[in-house]
């Protein structure tokens, strides 16, 4: 077993040592499961990006003046079952420090409201106004998984069809320390967490929900955050539009509050759609206007796209890029004890649903009004806190 071979491993080692021998063939087996692959990008240096150009929005104004057409396409979408919804809800929410998942987070202040619920109660407002219920995928990883059906089983879908609600798991990956080395979550279990929401549309083929999907006709799918509690899901509007444009894909988009804020932007990556991060853009970039005035790069994602399905399964099989991100990583100590970290201590391996953007020959970036669209739910006070989230609720009349 080449890890364990590895004098480096000292996690893997010293568990390994410390098992009887029925525990080292339940670690050994447990090893056998994981894809080590992931580890080789550590080595790897960021993909390196081509040549960025800035990619045509479609503006609140825009969407205002054409209102109608768009509303009448994005309908008819609708009511003839083309559209189904899917909320990643896999993620651990580690800097919330929740230890249960993110959708059963209370939002409400004098009454109970969760944030499973609320979402429910948006699409509810689509479902509605159609007059046609929209398909729900639920994204959860192995950790959230049985915590998230039980809750939507207690609270009766918050009134939403459960034929409609369909539940799948995402895979998971290793976590490792700052040397590589692998961290132990038991004696017999590596410390694995989710491996990214971009992996989002593969875990559903993998549950065999193509199926499902072809049954129903569906066509469009609309991923979304489960931590923007003002997300407007299966919109109309945006649906529509992305229809009326003739594109594969389409994402939401808020107007950048200043050159300098930190949020992935549209472009074109070497003419193709694309999202650059904050850290990608140059001075330049940053600055840069066009002939309006406004800035080049000035919408950002708010992780909220439309992807054509027929795209989607040509382009399932592509491998995305594995982004290693810092994180808090709970994991078992040389000397057996558990360690619960207050602070980053080493690397997740992720994919990312924004780079599936990349994949599309093409793709509509639709402006929405960041107050009433984007309220994420990142932190418990502060910058897309809680906190802030319930102040932007109240200024959409959301009762608390
Ligand atoms: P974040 O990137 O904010 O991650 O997820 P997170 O796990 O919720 O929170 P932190 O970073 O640990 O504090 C953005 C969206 O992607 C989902 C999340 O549930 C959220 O809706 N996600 C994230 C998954 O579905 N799976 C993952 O592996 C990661």
């Amino acid at each position: 077993m080449h890890l364990l071979e590895d004098e480096k491993q000292c996690y893997i080692r010293s568990a390994y040592e410390a098992c009887d021998p029925a525990e080292k063939e339940q670690l050994l087996n447990n090893l056998k499961e994981v894809d080590w692959t992931v580890l080789e990008n550590l080595e790897k240096k960021e993909t390196e990006r081509r040549t960025f150009s800035p990619i045509e929005a479609v503006d609140v104004r825009e969407l205002e003046e054409r209102r109608e057409e768009f509303l009448k396409a994005g309908l008819a979408a609708l009511r003839e079952g083309k559209v189904g919804a899917v909320l990643l809800a896999g993620g651990q929410g580690t800097r919330l420090g929740l230890d249960k998942p993110k959708g059963t987070l209370n939002i409400g202040i004098n009454r109970e409201l969760y944030l499973f619920e609320r979402l429910i109660l948006n699409l509810m407002e689509v479902t509605d106004q159609a007059g046609a219920f929209v398909p729900l995928y639920v994204m959860t990883s192995d950790i959230n998984n049985q915590e998230t059906v039980e809750f939507f089983e207690k609270h009766q879908y918050f009134g939403y069809p459960r034929d409609y609600v369909k539940f799948f798991i995402q895979e998971m990956a290793p976590a490792c320390d700052y040397e590589g080395r692998v961290y132990m979550a038991s004696k017999t279990k590596p410390a694995m967490s989710p491996n990214g929401n971009g992996g989002w549309f593969g875990s559903m083929v993998k549950a065999g929900l193509l199926e499902d999907i072809h049954r129903r006709g569906i066509e469009w799918l609309n991923v979304f955050a489960v931590d923007n509690c003002l997300q407007r899901i299966a919109d109309p509007l945006f649906i529509g539009a992305t229809l009326v444009y003739g594109k594969e894909c389409g994402a939401k988009v808020v107007r950048k509050a200043a050159p300098e804020e930190r949020v992935g932007v549209m472009c074109l990556e070497d003419g193709k759609p694309s999202i650059a991060e904050y850290y990608e853009l140059t001075d330049e970039m940053r600055n840069a206007r066009t002939e309006k005035g406004d800035l080049a790069y000035g919408f950002g994602v708010i992780l909220n796209y439309l992807f054509s399905e027929k795209k989607l399964e040509q382009v399932a099989e592509e491998k995305l890029c594995i982004h290693v991100v810092e994180k808090k990583i709970p994991y078992m100590d040389v000397d057996g004890s558990l360690v619960n970290p207050t602070e980053p201590n080493g690397y997740k391996f992720e994919t990312l649903a924004l780079d599936m953007v990349h994949m599309m020959a093409d793709c509509l970036p639709c402006e929405v009004v960041r107050e009433k669209e984007f309220a994420p739910i990142k932190n418990l006070h502060g910058v897309d806190s809680l906190d802030s989230a319930r102040e932007l609720m109240k200024g959409c009349g959301i009762e608390l």
